[in-house]
This record gives structure tokens, sequence and C-alpha cells, in this order.
């Protein structure tokens, strides 16, 4: 089966059709924080903990639940998104931080 290729914070990642956006940035080592997610279970998107910010897209998405596509440009860590994790959370918890 062909790869995708997406970027993720100027990196390109290389993912498999169907993976999530969560799931290609694990695998690129990339962190991205999670609270509902199960790798065991079917994504809800429920918390919201996980929001990237995707060129094109209106707003913020779920990257636990969101799918990887050809070309894609992800933002883990764009001043929307720190926002949106500030909303809640402490902003001085370990949960918006951007490394890995
Ligand atoms: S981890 Fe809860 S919505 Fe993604």
């Amino acid at each position: 089966m062909e790869k995708i290729t997406l970027t993720i914070n100027n990196k390109k990642v290389e993912a498999e059709p169907g993976m999530t956006v969560l799931e290609a940035a694990r695998q690129a080592n990339i962190y991205i924080p999670t609270r509902c997610y199960h790798r065991d279970l079917a994504p809800e998107g429920h918390c919201r903990v996980c929001l990237v910010d995707i060129k094109g897209q209106r707003a913020l998405q779920p990257a636990c639940a969101f799918p990887v596509a050809e070309g894609m440009e992800v933002n883990t860590h764009s001043h929307a998104v720190r926002d949106a994790r500030c909303s809640w959370s402490s902003c001085s918890s370990p949960i918006t931080r951007t490394s890995v």
C-alpha cells in the first residue's frame, strides 16, 4: 500500500493510509497530548486535548480522530492550539508543552 506523506511541525512524516494524525505524529516521535484516546478503542474525539491546527481546516481538529491525507500540513503548537489547551488546563501544566 502506498504511503502518505504529510508535514507535522515542518517535519516530513510518512504514514499508512487510514492512520490518524495522532498515530502519524507518535510514529515520528512528535508529542501530542491526549486524554480520552485509547489505542484499542474507536476514537471518540470528546476531550479535545489533542487538538491540532491543520492547514485548510476552518477549526482545530482532534488529532486522535482526524485521518492523515497526502500533503497535509499540521501544527501541534500554534497559538490557536496553545490557547485552546490553556482554556481547559493550567497553562503551566505539562500538557501544554511542545516537545516530545
Ligand atoms: S484525546 Fe480526547 S479528543 Fe483526542
